[in-house]
C-alpha cells in the first residue's frame, strides 16, 4: 500500500486497551509501526475488580505479531503512571487514545451517588488526569494526537443513561479546549462518538448487530486522528459499521429584541417560532465562542425607535 499511514518511531498510549474498540487500536497502532502503552484495568464492564490477563494477552498479541508493546495495569485515575510506563518503555508519548470506559445504567430515579460519581471518575477525571500527565511532554516535544471517547448518548441523550451521557458530553469541549491551548504546538484533539460490538454492548445488541459493527470498522479514523498527516483539531466524528461522519453545531439565526424596551416572557412567547426555526435561512453553524458571542454583541444596540416600539415589539427578523 503504496499511501500507508506509518507510526514507526511514535508512541501511543491507548486505555482500556484489554478488550473492545481499545484493542482494536492498539493492535492496529502496534501493526503500523507505533510503540504502544497497553493500560487496562482489567475489571468488569460496570468498573469492578481488576486483573492484568486483559493488558497482558494484548501485549503478547502485539509482540507475537512482531511489533512493540507493554502493558500498564493502573486505573486512569492514576493518569501520571500510564505515561510514566510509556517514558519509561519508549521515551516518549506522542498519542494518547483516552478510550477507558464503564458503565452504570439506570434511571434517573434510580441512580445513586456511586452511579454518578464512578462513571464520572472513569470518563472525566480519568480522561483528564491521563491527558494533563501527557501534555507537558507534548507541549515540550511540540507534537501531540489526542483522541477523546465521546458517545453518540454524549451528544443526544438517551434514557437511562444521566449520568454515562453528562461524561460522554464533557469529552467534546473538553477536547475541544485542549484543541485551542494545543494549536501552536502541534497538538491536535478530536471527540469520537463509536458504535461498536463489544462487551459493553453485547447485552443490548444481537449477534448480528455485534457483527456488523465490528471495533476494526472504527480503529482507522483512531489511527488517521492520531497521525501526524492529520490536521483535523476540536471536531466531533460519529463513527462505526464503516461509516464515519462529522458533527457541528447549528444555531438559529435567533431574534434580537431591543434593549430600550423591558423583555417580558410573553414577548418571547411570540417569537418562539423564529427562535426555533432552522429553515428561514438565517442559521448558522459556530466554531468558536466568539463566533456565539458575536450575535450576542450585536444586538447590544438594538434600540427600537419605530413606532410600533410602543407595543414591545422586537425588530422583525432581529439580529443574525
Ligand atoms: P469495553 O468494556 O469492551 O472496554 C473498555 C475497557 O476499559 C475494558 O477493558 C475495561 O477494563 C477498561 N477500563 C474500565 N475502567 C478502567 C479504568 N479505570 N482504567 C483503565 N481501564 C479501564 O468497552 P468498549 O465498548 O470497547 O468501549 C470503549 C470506549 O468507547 C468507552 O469509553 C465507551 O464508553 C465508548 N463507547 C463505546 C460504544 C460502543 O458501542 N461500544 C458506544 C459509545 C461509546
Amino acid at each position: 500500500n503504496p499511501g500507508e499511514l506509518r507510526f514507526d518511531g511514535r508512541v501511543a498510549l491507548v486505555t482500556g486497551a484489554g478488550n473492545g474498540i481499545g484493542r482494536i487500536y492498539a493492535l492496529l497502532l502496534a501493526k503500523l509501526g507505533a510503540s504502544v502503552v497497553v493500560n487496562d484495568l482489567g475489571g468488569s464492564h460496570t468498573g469492578v475488580g481488576g486483573a492484568h490477563a486483559a493488558a497482558d494477552k494484548v501485549v503478547d498479541e502485539i509482540r507475537a505479531a512482531g511489533g512493540k508493546a507493554v502493558a500498564n495495569y493502573d486505573s486512569v485515575e492514576d493518569g501520571d503512571k500510564l505515561v510514566d510506563t510509556a517514558i519509561k518503555a519508549f521515551g516518549r508519548i506522542d498519542i494518547v487514545v483516552n478510550n477507558a470506559g464503564i458503565l452504570r445504567d439506570k434511571s434517573f430515579a434510580r441512580m445513586t451517588d456511586a452511579d454518578w460519581d464512578l462513571v464520572h471518575r472513569v470518563h472525566v477525571r480519568g480522561t483528564y488526569k491521563v491527558t494533563k500527565a501527557a501534555w507537558p511532554h507534548m507541549l515540550k516535544q511540540k507534537y501531540g494526537r489526542i483522541i477523546n471517547t465521546a458517545s453518540a448518548v454524549g451528544l443526544y441523550g438517551n434514557f437511562g443513561q444521566a449520568n454515562y451521557s453528562a461524561a460522554k458530553a464533557a469529552m467534546v469541549a473538553f477536547s475541544n479546549t485542549l484543541a485551542l491551548e494545543g494549536r501552536k504546538s502541534n497538538i491536535i484533539a478530536n471527540t469520537i462518538a463509536p458504535n461498536a460490538g463489544t462487551r459493553m454492548t453485547a447485552t443490548v445488541m444481537p449477534p448480528e448487530m455485534v457483527e456488523a459493527l465490528k471495533p476494526d470498522y472504527v480503529a482507522p479514523l483512531v489511527a488517521f486522528l492520531g497521525h501526524e498527516s492529520c490536521k483535523e483539531t476540536g471536531s466531533i466524528f460519529e463513527v462505526g459499521s464503516g461509516w464515519i461522519a462529522k458533527v457541528r453545531w447549528q444555531r438559529t439565526g435567533g431574534v434580537g429584541f431591543p434593549i430600550n424596551r423591558p423583555l417580558l416572557p410573553e414577548h418571547i412567547a411570540s417569537r418562539w417560532a423564529e427562535i426555533t426555526n432552522f429553515n428561514d435561512g438565517r442559521a448558522t453553524h459556530p466554531i468558536s465562542t466568539q463566533d456565539s458571542f458575536a450575535a450576542v454583541q450585536a444586538n447590544f444596540d438594538n434600540k427600537d425607535t419605530g413606532a410600533g416600539a410602543a407595543a414591545g415589539g422586537a425588530k422583525k427578523g432581529g439580529v443574525n
